[in-house]
């Protein structure tokens, strides 16, 4: 009975994902397919690219007491020769400085950066062993009928533009996941560690605390922040600290299409990690599909 319940709450939401009925992907699936994709990630930080310095750690009922209880940046070294060569770095990096951070400014997106957002996708999801398991997996499930299909609606899913405010074209789900957005005051979104590095490097972002850190001792590893960037607040910003780009997208992408607007669980090295999807619903892109609105690791 209960599989009945879950399997036909599956197919519904996958309908409603614009996704075939045959597209039926179980826990386990989910579980087995992240701990393949965790295996196959060879560009991620090892420790000698990458020390971090995550210093105060708070409870999980404070983190909007907004005190900055650590002197020092949260990334103490990051081997940049070795780690921002790799093609799938280079093309996430040339996104990064391509947006306007508040809600309400209109992207301009001119060709220079949809080619960027072409080399993005093709160097992380077609140039790399993850991006290559991650379609035929869902090749497998019907979902794609080839490696062009996959690509076209990444591109729409993560870089299709829609409107967080007043009906102006100033958002997607890359800026507000690998970017960071702000909005009504506050920073909407904002979680992957290379734009973190960066803004704080520059003298743009200042780390304060983390509320919970995953339980790895390698990277991949999962912290939840406080920190302020450009003025602006983050309660808590959760990323895969040391984490390939290629990793951060396959496996948003994963819970994305098969658990939308859900958490999602995740298998990585034997330990499980939440990720938290949502949709956006104030517009939509081919047969009814909708945008990425937000994706992060959670706490299950
Ligand atoms: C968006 O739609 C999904 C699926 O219908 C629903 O579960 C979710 O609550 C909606 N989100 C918002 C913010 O309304």
């Amino acid at each position: 009975m209960m599989t009945v319940i879950l399997i036909l709450s599956l197919t519904i939401s996958l309908i409603s994902q614009g996704y075939s009925l045959s597209a039926i992907v179980t826990n386990n699936e989910i579980k087995t397919l992240s701990e393949t994709l965790f295996r196959l990630d060879s560009n991620s930080a090892t420790d000698s690219q990458l020390v971090i310095d995550p210093q105060a750690q708070i409870s999980s009922s404070k983190t909007n007491s907004q005190n900055d209880l650590s002197p020092r940046p949260l990334f103490k070294y990051v081997s940049e020769d070795t780690l921002f060569s790799k093609p799938t770095y280079k093309a996430l990096l040339s996104l990064l400085d391509n947006y306007r951070w508040a809600t309400g400014d209109v992207e301009y997106v001119p060709s220079k950066e949809v080619q960027e957002q072409d080399t993005f996708l093709r160097e992380t999801m077609l140039n790399t062993e993850i991006g290559r398991e991650l379609y035929n997996f869902l090749y497998s499930k019907g979902m794609y009928s080839s490696q062009k299909e996959f690509i076209q609606d990444l591109k729409m899913m993560w870089f299709g533009l829609y409107s967080r405010s007043d009906g102006k074209l100033d958002s997607s789900g890359f800026e507000h996941i690998f970017v960071g957005e702000i909005k009504g005051g506050k920073i909407s979104g904002f979680h992957n560690w290379l734009q973190f590095y960066l803004n704080e490097k520059e003298g743009l972002l200042n780390y304060y605390s983390h509320s919970f850190n995953g339980p790895w001792t390698t990277y991949p590893d999962v912290l939840g922040m406080q920190f302020k960037w450009d003025g602006y607040f983050k309660e808590v910003g959760s990323s895969f600290i040391g984490a390939s780009p290629e990793f951060d997208l396959a496996v948003y992408s994963l819970c994305y299409i098969t658990r939308p607007g859900k958490m999602c669980y995740l298998s990585l090295g034997g330990k499980t990690q939440g990720i938290q999807t949502y949709t956006w619903n104030k517009s939509s892109y081919g047969d009814g599909k909708k945008y990425i609105g937000s994706a992060y690791p959670a706490t299950p």
